[in-house]
């Protein structure tokens, strides 16, 4: 993309490289001479609060200890939150807004409702921070660290989170709706949803390696155990026992019915089953593209990790709002 030899700048917010390349052709054509500057991507070193707020990453993470320790399911549910708010606007906090007079909350899209949770752990980290250091930390670089916090409190790979992120001061309930994958989707679907926020298809696979901890609910895989072919007729019965045909909308089942507890390559050998719960799960392994990322996996816990961690910092460096961008603010639920 340097090679293209232009770099491009928006005063609000800078659209990563990926939007770029969709509007390569057009400035190709009609400002061809335009050279701006880009200042996307400039998230700092983890070290960033060292010097403003010291305590804020041992704050951070003794929070998600301690919640992990209160309820297991949290560590899931923390890692989903960060990946709903950087789907959407990019990672700027603005899946934690709760309804005022200029917010819709994102909460309300169908991907969020009934299931997006881990927020009072969030707002707590938050105010232990705004007593130590107020007006510091941003809402959106305390999910970033809680999800890698979360990750290893469940015995899940750690990786360096590169911080500075600002916080929004819109949400955007629609961009939830229409960008927050669905798990009727196809591989080839899944793998352009993702695309479209700058993660390539072994992310995408290594991110839903995610689902080896964490529930989900009958309504989300109903269709898939009652009438899909490509799946494990115990493993249906056994789902079908707790998800009636209809009704029962939030019972909820593991994702990895093995290890649920742990963070392990699990997922993946159960896909190789056809014991996948989700259709988005299973569709990974189908007889399509993807189905050697994941036999990959099942062989190699170690490459998953590394993986997973990559593309945990991809996901977390999509579209931060930097400099003086956005706000800090002083609680995550609403606009200062
Ligand atoms: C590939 C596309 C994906 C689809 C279609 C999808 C869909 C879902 C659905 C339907 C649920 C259950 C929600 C409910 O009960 O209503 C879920 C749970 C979960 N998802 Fe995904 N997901 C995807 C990718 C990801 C990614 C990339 C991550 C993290 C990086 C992730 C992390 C999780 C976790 C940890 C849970 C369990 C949450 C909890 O127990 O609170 N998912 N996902
Ligand atoms: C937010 O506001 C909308 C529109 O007024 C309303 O339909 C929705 O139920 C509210 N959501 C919550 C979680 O309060
Ligand atoms: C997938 O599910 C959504 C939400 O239930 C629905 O609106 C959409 O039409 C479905 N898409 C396909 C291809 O079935
Ligand atoms: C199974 O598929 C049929 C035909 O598409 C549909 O009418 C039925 O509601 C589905 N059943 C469940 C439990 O999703």
């Amino acid at each position: 993309m340097g090679s293209l030899g232009f770099t491009v700048t928006s005063s609000k917010s800078c659209r990563s490289w990926f939007t770029i390349v969709g509007s390569a052709f057009l400035l190709l054509l009609f400002s061809s001479t335009t050279t701006t500057t880009c200042t996307a991507h400039k998230l700092k070193p983890s070290s960033f609060y060292d010097k403003t707020c010291p305590q804020a990453l041992v704050t951070i993470r003794k929070s998600i200890r301690k919640a992990v320790s209160r309820e297991h399911r949290m560590a899931a549910s923390l890692i989903r939150l960060h990946f709903h708010d950087c789907f959407v606007q990019g990672c700027d906090a603005s899946i934690l807004l709760k309804n005022s007079s200029t917010i819709r909350t994102e909460e309300d899209a169908l991907q969020n409702r009934n299931s997006i949770r881990g927020f009072e752990v969030i707002d707590e980290a938050k105010s232990l921070l705004e007593k130590k250091c107020a007006g510091v930390v941003s809402c959106a670089d305390i999910l970033a660290v809680a999800a890698r916090d979360a990750s290893v409190a469940v015995g899940g790979p750690s990786w360096k989170v590169k911080l500075g992120r600002r916080d929004s001061t819109t949400a955007n309930i629609a961009e939830a709706q229409s960008d927050l994958p669905l798990t009727n989707l196809s591989v080839s679907g899944l793998i352009s949803n993702f695309a479209k926020k700058g993660l390539n298809k072994r992310d995408m696979v290594a991110l839903s390696g995610s689902h080896t901890i964490g529930l989900a609910r009958c309504a989300t895989f109903r269709n898939r155990i009652y009438n899909d072919s490509n799946i494990d007729g115990d493993f249906a019965r056994l789902r079908q026992s707790g998800c009636p045909s209809s009704g029962g909308n939030n019972n909820l089942a593991d994702l990895d019915l093995v290890t649920p507890n742990n963070f392990d390559n699990n997922y993946f050998k159960n896909l190789i089953k056809k014991k996948g719960l989700l259709a988005s799960d299973q569709v990974l392994f189908s007889g399509v593209k993807t189905d050697r990322i994941v036999i990959e996996y099942t062989k190699n816990t170690w490459k998953f990790r590394n993986d997973f961690a990559s593309a945990m910092v991809k996901m977390g460096n999509i579209e931060p709002l930097v400099g003086s961008a956005g706000q800090i603010r002083k609680i995550c639920s609403a606009v200062n």
